[in-house]
């Protein structure tokens, strides 16, 4: 057995390689295709921010908060006399708590804070991916680096058509992607009016059969009480599936919102499943929230959560503001369709230029860069072999064709294009061959 290597990537982090990439490339770019056709443009914010913010937005009794942030502390780049990384600068009461981004809305909401977006046309409509942070145990599809696809409408009203048309924007990216086994499941979790009454009641209700509920549910019944309905534990379902149920204890503007967000679905043709025990890990929903599943993931099955937070910008010192969004795991995304057989084939090159002798190089350099400016993906040898060791390292890179230039070509421009498939050889004027080429791959695309 070979020794491991001396560095290895993190536990719960991950290199992604090549041909893997060519997938997630796709992802995104159909993502940025269907969002730009909802009216989505796309925000790029830090990964990192202040503790605060992520502890005020998500909540600091969340688990995301109280135990699966990245802190550290960030000193405040004083110039002093004996420079910057004094023993004065390292222990300065300036140093702030930040933490890598366990999520992106908390930073989007701050963002539309911090650039008025308030003055800009309502509501504004934001998407983002990149890779977030969560001290979470490792296992399949659940990574401590982890990327995500997320947007975000900011302002404006908070009309049902708006929830019901961000939930349609991901359900059309996700048949688009051809994602299989998509089950949607809504629930609304009611206003800070109604929820206050139902979490008491089921608080009340769970204090009864605490008894039977495992350690983290006795410990949610004082914590966050809506997060018992969340618990997986096999014992516990019985029991869950007799408790008060919040769809009864909605305030009548929230039972309003809820069936009107339902009827626009179903305007829309998007199918759902009412699931009232859908409540999130996070702190800043209200109303309207939702989760889709996929098939192929196992435990880790949800591949997109979201929401409505009205309130979170004003919670953050903004003016009073509407909000709703999604966050679609993208690791997730792409396990699934891996699993349901979407992977890309890898992209091998459309040519390979075999070459060789001076004359030959200079030729090929030249026929490099015309191929390649004509959008071909193009292998060129950056030293002289022998034809046939030529040729097999093209067919190891999955090569469509050889072109093969040596003197015989060179001198009569008539250059030798062999079709690694089935051998056949056709000789072409440089002209003649880019017409060919072309042909040949809108023939095969
Ligand atoms: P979330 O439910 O915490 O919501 O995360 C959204 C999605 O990110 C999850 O459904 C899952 O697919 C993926 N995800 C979360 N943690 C991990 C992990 N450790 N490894 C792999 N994938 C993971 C949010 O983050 C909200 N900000 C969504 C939102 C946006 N709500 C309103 N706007």
């Amino acid at each position: 057995m070979s020794p491991k290597p001396k560095f290895q990537a993190i536990k719960g982090t991950r290199d992604l390689l090549p041909p893997e990439t060519e997938l997630w490339n796709r992802v995104e770019e159909t993502a940025r295709a269907v969002f730009g056709t909802f009216g989505f443009g796309e925000i790029r914010v830090p990964v990192f921010e202040p503790t605060e913010l992520f502890a005020r937005a998500v909540g600091g009794e969340t688990d995301i908060v109280s135990k699966e942030m990245y802190t550290f502390s960030d000193q405040p780049q004083e110039k002093t006399e004996s420079g910057p990384s004094s023993a004065a600068t390292r222990h300065s009461p300036l140093a702030t708590s930040v933490s890598l981004r366990p999520e992106a809305t908390a930073s989007v909401c701050r963002a539309y804070i911090e650039h008025n977006m308030n003055q800009w046309p309502q509501p504004v409509k934001l998407y983002y991916m990149g890779p977030m942070f969560r001290r979470e145990r490792p296992q399949k599809g659940r990574y401590r680096q982890f990327y995500q696809i997320g947007a975000e409408v900011l302002g404006g009203t908070d009309a049902p058509a708006i929830d019901a048309e961000v939930i349609e924007m991901v359900m059309t990216f996700f048949s688009r992607l051809g994602l299989k086994g998509v089950q949607l499941n809504v629930n609304s979790i009611g206003c800070r009016n109604c929820r206050p009454q139902y979490v008491e009641l089921l608080r009340a209700e769970l204090q009864k059969v605490k008894d039977k509920l495992g350690a983290d549910s006795q410990r949610r019944i004082d914590t966050n009480p809506l997060r018992v309905l969340d618990s997986k534990l096999e014992s516990e379902q019985p029991i869950i599936e007799k408790l008060p149920r919040i769809g009864v204890h909605l305030c009548a503007e929230c039972a309003a919102h809820y069936a009107a967000v339902k009827r626009q679905l179903e305007l829309r043709g998007v199918l759902y499943r009412e699931n009232w025990r859908l409540v999130r890990g996070l702190d800043y929903y209200m109303r309207t929230t939702f989760e889709i599943t996929a098939a192929g993931l196992g435990s880790q099955n949800a591949v997109c959560g979201g929401g409505r937070y009205d309130g979170l910008v004003e919670l953050l010192g903004g003016p009073p503001t509407k909000g709703i969004g999604f966050a679609i795991g993208e690791d997730r995304l792409i396990l699934s369709l891996q699993e349901s057989g979407k992977e890309p084939v890898a992209q091998g090159r459309d040519v390979y230029i075999a070459w060789m002798g001076e004359h030959a190089h200079a030729t090929a350099i030249r026929a490099a860069k015309d191929l390649r400016n004509a959008g071909f993906r193009v292998e060129l040898p950056p030293v002289e072999q022998k034809f046939g060791k030529a040729l097999g390292h093209a067919d190891k890179l999955g090569a469509k064709f050889a072109l093969i230039l040596g003197d015989n070509e060179v001198s009569s421009g008539e250059w030798t294009l062999k079709t690694l498939a089935d051998g056949s050889q056709q000789k072409f004027t440089e002209p003649q061959l880019l017409e060919f080429l072309r042909k040949q791959t809108t023939v095969s695309s």
